[in-house]
Protein backbone atom coordinates (compact mmCIF):
# COMPACT_ATOMS: atom_id res chain seq x y z
CA UNK A 1 0.00 0.00 0.00
CA UNK A 2 1.05 3.37 -0.78
CA UNK A 3 2.04 6.18 2.01
CA UNK A 4 -0.94 8.68 0.66
CA UNK A 5 -3.46 5.68 0.04
CA UNK A 6 -6.94 5.49 0.99
CA UNK A 7 -7.87 3.61 4.49
CA UNK A 8 -10.81 2.46 6.12
CA UNK A 9 -12.08 4.25 9.06
CA UNK A 10 -15.16 3.41 9.65
CA UNK A 11 -14.44 1.33 12.11
CA UNK A 12 -11.53 3.11 14.45
CA UNK A 13 -14.57 5.63 15.75
CA UNK A 14 -13.13 8.29 13.75
CA UNK A 15 -14.73 11.24 14.39
CA UNK A 16 -14.90 12.80 10.60
CA UNK A 17 -17.04 9.04 10.23
CA UNK A 18 -18.91 8.08 13.48
CA UNK A 19 -20.45 11.92 13.54
CA UNK A 20 -21.92 11.81 9.77
CA UNK A 21 -24.98 10.93 10.45
CA UNK A 22 -25.57 13.66 13.12
CA UNK A 23 -24.08 16.03 11.29
CA UNK A 24 -25.01 15.37 7.81
CA UNK A 25 -28.39 13.27 8.32
CA UNK A 26 -27.04 10.53 6.19
CA UNK A 27 -23.86 8.22 6.43
CA UNK A 28 -23.98 9.17 2.43
CA UNK A 29 -21.78 11.48 2.30
CA UNK A 30 -17.81 11.83 1.77
CA UNK A 31 -16.77 12.95 5.19
CA UNK A 32 -14.59 16.03 4.09
CA UNK A 33 -14.86 18.14 7.33
CA UNK A 34 -13.15 18.26 10.73
CA UNK A 35 -9.37 18.99 10.13
CA UNK A 36 -7.23 15.63 10.58
CA UNK A 37 -6.37 13.95 7.31
CA UNK A 38 -7.10 10.46 5.99
CA UNK A 39 -3.77 9.53 5.84
CA UNK A 40 -1.82 7.07 7.79
CA UNK A 41 0.34 8.61 10.30
CA UNK A 42 4.14 8.65 9.08
CA UNK A 43 5.35 4.64 10.21
CA UNK A 44 7.97 6.13 12.77
CA UNK A 45 5.41 7.37 14.89
CA UNK A 46 3.88 4.15 15.25
CA UNK A 47 6.81 2.17 14.91
CA UNK A 48 8.08 4.52 18.04
CA UNK A 49 4.97 3.56 19.86
CA UNK A 50 4.62 -0.14 19.25
CA UNK A 51 8.07 -0.53 20.36
CA UNK A 52 7.16 1.24 23.98
CA UNK A 53 4.28 -1.37 24.30
CA UNK A 54 7.10 -3.78 24.61
CA UNK A 55 7.49 -2.51 27.89
CA UNK A 56 4.43 -3.38 29.99
CA UNK A 57 3.76 -0.76 32.58
CA UNK A 58 2.05 2.37 31.36
CA UNK A 59 1.87 4.74 34.49
CA UNK A 60 2.08 8.15 35.55
CA UNK A 61 5.23 8.86 33.03
CA UNK A 62 6.88 12.85 32.76
CA UNK A 63 7.25 14.36 29.52
CA UNK A 64 10.47 13.50 28.73
CA UNK A 65 13.28 16.15 28.13
CA UNK A 66 14.27 14.47 25.27
CA UNK A 67 10.69 15.19 23.71
CA UNK A 68 10.79 19.45 24.11
CA UNK A 69 13.78 19.06 22.81
CA UNK A 70 13.31 17.48 19.56
CA UNK A 71 10.27 20.21 19.13
CA UNK A 72 12.57 22.62 19.56
CA UNK A 73 15.13 21.39 17.26
CA UNK A 74 12.49 21.41 14.80
CA UNK A 75 10.89 24.67 15.48
CA UNK A 76 14.85 26.12 15.11
CA UNK A 77 15.17 24.20 11.71
CA UNK A 78 11.83 24.65 10.04
CA UNK A 79 11.01 28.34 11.74
CA UNK A 80 13.82 29.43 12.52
CA UNK A 81 12.82 30.48 15.83
CA UNK A 82 15.33 29.60 18.67
CA UNK A 83 12.90 28.32 21.93
CA UNK A 84 14.37 28.04 25.57
CA UNK A 85 13.72 24.71 27.06
CA UNK A 86 12.32 27.33 30.12
CA UNK A 87 9.72 28.36 27.93
CA UNK A 88 7.46 25.38 26.96
CA UNK A 89 4.89 23.47 28.99
CA UNK A 90 3.03 20.92 28.09
CA UNK A 91 -0.71 20.73 27.02
CA UNK A 92 -3.22 18.31 26.07
CA UNK A 93 -4.95 20.53 23.48
CA UNK A 94 -4.08 23.76 21.88
CA UNK A 95 -8.14 24.68 22.21
CA UNK A 96 -7.28 23.68 26.05
CA UNK A 97 -4.42 26.57 26.52
CA UNK A 98 -6.41 28.87 24.38
CA UNK A 99 -8.83 28.72 27.47
CA UNK A 100 -6.37 28.90 30.16
CA UNK A 101 -4.51 31.34 28.89
CA UNK A 102 -6.82 33.48 28.16
CA UNK A 103 -8.03 33.12 32.26
CA UNK A 104 -4.61 33.52 33.17
CA UNK A 105 -4.17 36.98 31.03
CA UNK A 106 -7.17 38.59 31.81
CA UNK A 107 -10.35 39.41 33.86
CA UNK A 108 -14.03 38.46 33.05
CA UNK A 109 -15.69 41.02 31.16
CA UNK A 110 -12.28 42.23 29.44
CA UNK A 111 -12.26 41.95 25.99
CA UNK A 112 -10.63 39.63 23.42
CA UNK A 113 -10.01 40.32 19.57
CA UNK A 114 -10.98 37.81 17.43
CA UNK A 115 -10.70 37.64 13.30
CA UNK A 116 -13.54 36.23 11.57
CA UNK A 117 -14.28 33.87 9.95
CA UNK A 118 -11.91 31.75 12.73
CA UNK A 119 -11.91 28.28 13.72
CA UNK A 120 -14.93 28.30 16.15
CA UNK A 121 -13.10 27.44 19.44
CA UNK A 122 -11.53 30.95 19.24
CA UNK A 123 -15.07 32.31 19.85
CA UNK A 124 -16.37 29.92 22.43
CA UNK A 125 -13.49 29.79 24.25
CA UNK A 126 -14.16 33.57 24.68
CA UNK A 127 -17.24 33.29 25.84
CA UNK A 128 -17.45 30.50 27.61
CA UNK A 129 -14.58 32.33 29.84
CA UNK A 130 -16.84 35.23 30.41
CA UNK A 131 -14.87 37.43 28.26
CA UNK A 132 -16.25 39.43 25.62
CA UNK A 133 -15.69 39.09 21.74
CA UNK A 134 -14.19 41.92 19.78
CA UNK A 135 -14.97 40.50 16.33
CA UNK A 136 -12.61 41.57 13.12
CA UNK A 137 -14.06 40.93 9.91
CA UNK A 138 -11.19 39.69 7.55
CA UNK A 139 -12.22 40.70 4.21
CA UNK A 140 -10.92 39.58 0.68
CA UNK A 141 -9.13 42.25 -1.40
CA UNK A 142 -9.30 42.42 -5.29
CA UNK A 143 -7.04 39.54 -5.59
CA UNK A 144 -9.44 37.54 -3.22
CA UNK A 145 -6.59 37.96 -1.16
CA UNK A 146 -8.04 37.74 3.19
CA UNK A 147 -6.54 40.72 4.91
CA UNK A 148 -7.72 42.39 8.36
CA UNK A 149 -7.76 46.27 8.55
CA UNK A 150 -5.13 47.86 10.74
CA UNK A 151 -6.97 50.80 10.51
CA UNK A 152 -10.17 49.54 11.75
CA UNK A 153 -8.97 47.02 14.11
CA UNK A 154 -7.36 50.61 15.87
CA UNK A 155 -11.06 51.59 16.16
CA UNK A 156 -12.34 48.70 17.81
CA UNK A 157 -10.00 48.66 20.48
CA UNK A 158 -11.05 50.22 24.08
CA UNK A 159 -9.19 50.21 27.47
CA UNK A 160 -11.14 46.79 28.23
CA UNK A 161 -9.13 45.00 24.89
CA UNK A 162 -6.10 42.81 26.66
CA UNK A 163 -5.80 39.82 24.57
CA UNK A 164 -5.48 39.14 20.80
CA UNK A 165 -6.12 35.12 19.68
CA UNK A 166 -4.51 35.18 16.02
CA UNK A 167 -4.26 31.87 14.05
CA UNK A 168 -1.50 31.55 12.06
CA UNK A 169 -1.29 30.11 9.52
CA UNK A 170 -5.05 31.00 9.43
CA UNK A 171 -8.38 28.29 9.22
CA UNK A 172 -10.36 28.32 7.51
CA UNK A 173 -8.77 31.17 4.83
CA UNK A 174 -5.37 29.45 4.57
CA UNK A 175 -3.60 32.75 4.45
CA UNK A 176 0.13 32.31 5.65
CA UNK A 177 0.13 35.94 7.45
CA UNK A 178 3.73 37.71 6.12
CA UNK A 179 6.14 39.50 7.68
CA UNK A 180 4.69 43.12 6.94
CA UNK A 181 1.50 42.13 8.07
CA UNK A 182 2.68 40.23 11.23
CA UNK A 183 4.93 43.36 12.31
CA UNK A 184 1.94 45.85 11.86
CA UNK A 185 0.03 43.67 14.04
CA UNK A 186 2.22 43.18 16.44
CA UNK A 187 3.15 46.34 16.52
CA UNK A 188 -0.78 47.72 17.82
CA UNK A 189 -0.45 44.81 20.26
CA UNK A 190 2.56 46.71 21.39
CA UNK A 191 1.04 50.15 21.45
CA UNK A 192 -2.00 49.12 23.57
CA UNK A 193 -0.70 46.38 25.76
CA UNK A 194 -2.52 43.71 24.17
CA UNK A 195 -1.24 40.50 24.66
CA UNK A 196 -0.65 38.04 21.36
CA UNK A 197 -2.33 34.46 22.32
CA UNK A 198 -1.17 33.03 18.96
CA UNK A 199 -2.13 29.68 17.55
CA UNK A 200 0.65 27.95 15.24
CA UNK A 201 -0.54 24.46 14.82
CA UNK A 202 -0.95 24.56 11.36
CA UNK A 203 2.53 25.96 10.82
CA UNK A 204 4.23 23.01 9.24
CA UNK A 205 1.40 22.84 6.53
CA UNK A 206 2.56 25.72 4.34
CA UNK A 207 3.31 26.02 0.74
CA UNK A 208 5.96 27.30 -1.36
CA UNK A 209 6.66 30.37 -1.75
CA UNK A 210 5.30 30.86 1.43
CA UNK A 211 6.89 30.54 4.70
CA UNK A 212 5.49 30.51 8.56
CA UNK A 213 6.74 33.32 10.63
CA UNK A 214 6.43 32.57 14.23
CA UNK A 215 4.57 35.86 15.88
CA UNK A 216 7.21 35.57 18.84
CA UNK A 217 10.27 35.68 16.44
CA UNK A 218 9.72 39.01 14.85
CA UNK A 219 11.27 41.20 17.64
CA UNK A 220 12.55 40.55 21.50
CA UNK A 221 9.23 42.73 22.56
CA UNK A 222 7.17 40.44 21.00
CA UNK A 223 8.77 37.48 22.56
CA UNK A 224 7.91 38.64 25.68
CA UNK A 225 4.13 39.74 24.50
CA UNK A 226 3.34 36.60 23.07
CA UNK A 227 2.22 33.25 24.16
CA UNK A 228 2.84 30.56 21.30
CA UNK A 229 0.85 27.35 21.13
CA UNK A 230 2.59 24.70 18.80
CA UNK A 231 2.11 21.04 18.27
CA UNK A 232 2.50 17.89 16.13
CA UNK A 233 -1.39 17.33 15.90
CA UNK A 234 -1.81 18.78 12.09
CA UNK A 235 1.77 18.20 11.17
CA UNK A 236 1.86 14.50 11.41
CA UNK A 237 -1.87 13.45 11.77
CA UNK A 238 -1.25 12.75 15.20
CA UNK A 239 -4.37 14.40 17.30
CA UNK A 240 -5.55 11.08 19.11
CA UNK A 241 -2.67 11.53 20.78
CA UNK A 242 -3.75 15.03 22.36
CA UNK A 243 -0.47 16.32 22.87
CA UNK A 244 1.28 19.81 22.43
CA UNK A 245 2.94 22.24 23.82
CA UNK A 246 2.55 26.15 25.02
CA UNK A 247 5.83 28.89 24.39
CA UNK A 248 5.78 31.58 26.95
CA UNK A 249 8.82 33.40 27.12
CA UNK A 250 8.30 36.17 29.27
CA UNK A 251 8.77 35.20 33.06
CA UNK A 252 5.49 37.45 33.99
CA UNK A 253 3.09 36.13 31.38
CA UNK A 254 4.51 32.85 32.20
CA UNK A 255 3.98 32.84 35.86
CA UNK A 256 0.61 34.20 35.52
CA UNK A 257 -0.16 30.81 32.97
CA UNK A 258 1.32 28.59 35.29
CA UNK A 259 -0.88 29.48 38.55
CA UNK A 260 -3.68 28.53 36.19
CA UNK A 261 -2.17 25.86 34.36
CA UNK A 262 -1.49 24.41 38.04
CA UNK A 263 -4.98 25.04 38.72
CA UNK A 264 -6.44 22.77 36.22
CA UNK A 265 -3.95 19.62 36.96
CA UNK A 266 -3.22 18.63 33.34
CA UNK A 267 -0.50 16.61 34.54
CA UNK A 268 2.67 15.71 32.50
CA UNK A 269 0.35 14.00 29.52
CA UNK A 270 -0.04 10.31 28.49
CA UNK A 271 3.31 8.16 27.89
CA UNK A 272 2.36 6.69 24.50
CA UNK A 273 1.79 10.59 23.27
CA UNK A 274 5.22 11.44 24.61
CA UNK A 275 6.95 8.96 22.93
CA UNK A 276 4.95 9.54 19.73
CA UNK A 277 5.53 13.41 20.08
CA UNK A 278 9.16 12.59 20.30
CA UNK A 279 9.56 10.53 16.87
CA UNK A 280 7.64 12.52 15.28
CA UNK A 281 9.66 15.74 15.55
CA UNK A 282 13.12 13.84 15.96
CA UNK A 283 12.16 11.26 12.41
CA UNK A 284 9.67 12.82 10.71
CA UNK A 285 11.12 15.33 8.21
CA UNK A 286 11.27 12.85 5.10
CA UNK A 287 7.50 12.16 5.58
CA UNK A 288 6.67 15.59 6.52
CA UNK A 289 8.55 16.93 2.79
CA UNK A 290 6.30 14.17 0.96
CA UNK A 291 3.49 14.97 2.78
CA UNK A 292 3.64 18.46 1.51
CA UNK A 293 4.22 17.14 -1.99
CA UNK A 294 0.84 15.19 -1.95
CA UNK A 295 -1.19 18.00 -0.45
CA UNK A 296 -0.07 20.15 -2.88
CA UNK A 297 -0.64 18.82 -5.88
CA UNK A 298 -4.57 17.92 -4.17
CA UNK A 299 -4.20 21.97 -3.90
CA UNK A 300 -3.40 22.37 -7.69
CA UNK A 301 -6.00 19.70 -8.76
CA UNK A 302 -8.62 21.96 -7.01
CA UNK A 303 -7.61 25.10 -8.43
CA UNK A 304 -7.62 23.11 -11.78
CA UNK A 305 -11.10 22.27 -10.98
CA UNK A 306 -12.33 25.38 -10.14
CA UNK A 307 -11.36 27.31 -13.47
CA UNK A 308 -13.66 25.07 -15.07
CA UNK A 309 -16.02 25.82 -12.78
CA UNK A 310 -16.79 29.92 -12.27
CA UNK A 311 -19.46 29.54 -9.92
CA UNK A 312 -17.09 28.59 -6.84
CA UNK A 313 -14.66 30.78 -5.65
CA UNK A 314 -11.09 29.75 -5.12
CA UNK A 315 -8.09 31.19 -3.27
CA UNK A 316 -5.42 28.78 -3.06
CA UNK A 317 -4.45 28.13 0.31
CA UNK A 318 -0.88 28.98 1.54
CA UNK A 319 -1.13 27.32 4.38
CA UNK A 320 -3.46 24.90 6.11
CA UNK A 321 -5.03 21.58 3.95
CA UNK A 322 -8.38 23.64 4.25
CA UNK A 323 -10.15 24.64 0.70
CA UNK A 324 -12.17 27.80 1.77
CA UNK A 325 -14.76 27.48 -1.28
CA UNK A 326 -16.72 30.67 -1.87
CA UNK A 327 -20.21 29.51 -3.21
CA UNK A 328 -22.11 32.68 -2.85
CA UNK A 329 -22.42 32.99 -6.77
CA UNK A 330 -25.06 29.57 -6.24
CA UNK A 331 -27.14 32.42 -4.83
CA UNK A 332 -28.38 29.68 -1.85
CA UNK A 333 -29.17 30.35 1.77
CA UNK A 334 -26.41 28.79 3.99
CA UNK A 335 -28.94 26.35 5.46
CA UNK A 336 -29.69 25.51 1.41
CA UNK A 337 -26.03 25.67 1.00
CA UNK A 338 -25.32 22.82 3.09
CA UNK A 339 -28.04 20.66 2.14
CA UNK A 340 -26.78 20.80 -1.79
CA UNK A 341 -23.37 19.56 -0.63
CA UNK A 342 -25.29 16.88 0.59
CA UNK A 343 -27.51 15.76 -1.19
CA UNK A 344 -26.68 16.64 -4.34
CA UNK A 345 -23.02 16.17 -4.50
CA UNK A 346 -22.73 13.87 -1.26
CA UNK A 347 -20.32 15.48 0.56
CA UNK A 348 -20.13 16.46 3.77
CA UNK A 349 -18.06 19.84 4.46
CA UNK A 350 -18.08 22.17 7.09
CA UNK A 351 -20.53 25.06 6.57
CA UNK A 352 -18.57 28.43 6.28
CA UNK A 353 -21.38 30.04 8.83
CA UNK A 354 -19.42 27.78 11.64
CA UNK A 355 -16.92 29.97 10.94
CA UNK A 356 -18.53 33.75 11.94
CA UNK A 357 -20.04 35.39 10.23
CA UNK A 358 -18.15 36.13 6.98
CA UNK A 359 -18.27 32.52 6.38
CA UNK A 360 -21.66 32.95 5.25
CA UNK A 361 -21.91 31.39 1.77
CA UNK A 362 -18.79 29.63 1.84
CA UNK A 363 -18.09 26.00 2.37
CA UNK A 364 -14.28 24.51 3.93
CA UNK A 365 -13.14 21.35 2.26
CA UNK A 366 -10.41 19.34 3.88
CA UNK A 367 -8.36 18.27 1.15
CA UNK A 368 -5.93 15.68 3.12
CA UNK A 369 -7.45 13.02 1.68
CA UNK A 370 -5.80 10.43 -1.00
CA UNK A 371 -5.67 11.77 -4.57
CA UNK A 372 -8.82 9.66 -5.60
CA UNK A 373 -10.99 10.25 -3.27
CA UNK A 374 -10.22 14.13 -4.39
CA UNK A 375 -10.71 13.43 -7.58
CA UNK A 376 -14.06 11.79 -7.13
CA UNK A 377 -14.74 14.19 -4.39
CA UNK A 378 -14.63 17.00 -7.42
CA UNK A 379 -16.52 15.25 -9.79
CA UNK A 380 -19.60 14.74 -7.88
CA UNK A 381 -19.63 18.58 -7.00
CA UNK A 382 -18.98 19.38 -10.34
CA UNK A 383 -21.81 17.27 -11.83
CA UNK A 384 -24.02 18.89 -8.84
CA UNK A 385 -23.15 21.98 -9.97
CA UNK A 386 -23.96 21.32 -13.55
CA UNK A 387 -27.79 19.36 -12.59
C1 LIG B 1 -6.48 26.66 14.49
C2 LIG B 1 -6.69 25.40 15.29
N1 LIG B 1 -6.35 25.38 16.57
C3 LIG B 1 -6.52 24.27 17.33
C4 LIG B 1 -7.05 23.13 16.79
C5 LIG B 1 -7.26 21.92 17.65
O1 LIG B 1 -6.17 21.68 18.47
P1 LIG B 1 -6.27 20.63 19.65
O2 LIG B 1 -6.85 19.38 19.09
O3 LIG B 1 -4.85 20.45 20.10
O4 LIG B 1 -7.13 21.24 20.71
C6 LIG B 1 -7.43 23.12 15.44
C7 LIG B 1 -8.05 21.92 14.85
O5 LIG B 1 -8.63 21.94 13.79
C8 LIG B 1 -7.23 24.29 14.67
O6 LIG B 1 -7.57 24.33 13.38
Amino acid sequence: MGEFDTIDRTSSNAEKYTLRQKLFGTEAVQPMWVADMDIATPSCVIAAVQERLNHPIIGYEIMPESAFEAQMAWVSEHHTFLIRREWLSYSPSVVASIGCAIRALSEEGDEVIVMDPVYPPFYSMVKENNRRLIIHPLRQDKEGVYRFDIEVLRTQITDKTKLLLLCSPHNPVGRVWNRDELSVLGSLCLEYGIVIISDEIHSDIVFQPHSHIPMASLSEALLNNTVTLMGPGKTFNMAGFSISTVCIPSEELRSLYNEEYHRVHWGDGAALSHVAFEAAYKNGSPWHQRLIEHLNRNAQLIEEWAAKHPSICYFRPEGTYLAWLGCRALGLGDRELRDFFVQKAGLGLSPGLSFGKEGSGFMRLNFAVPTPVLTQALEQLGQALND
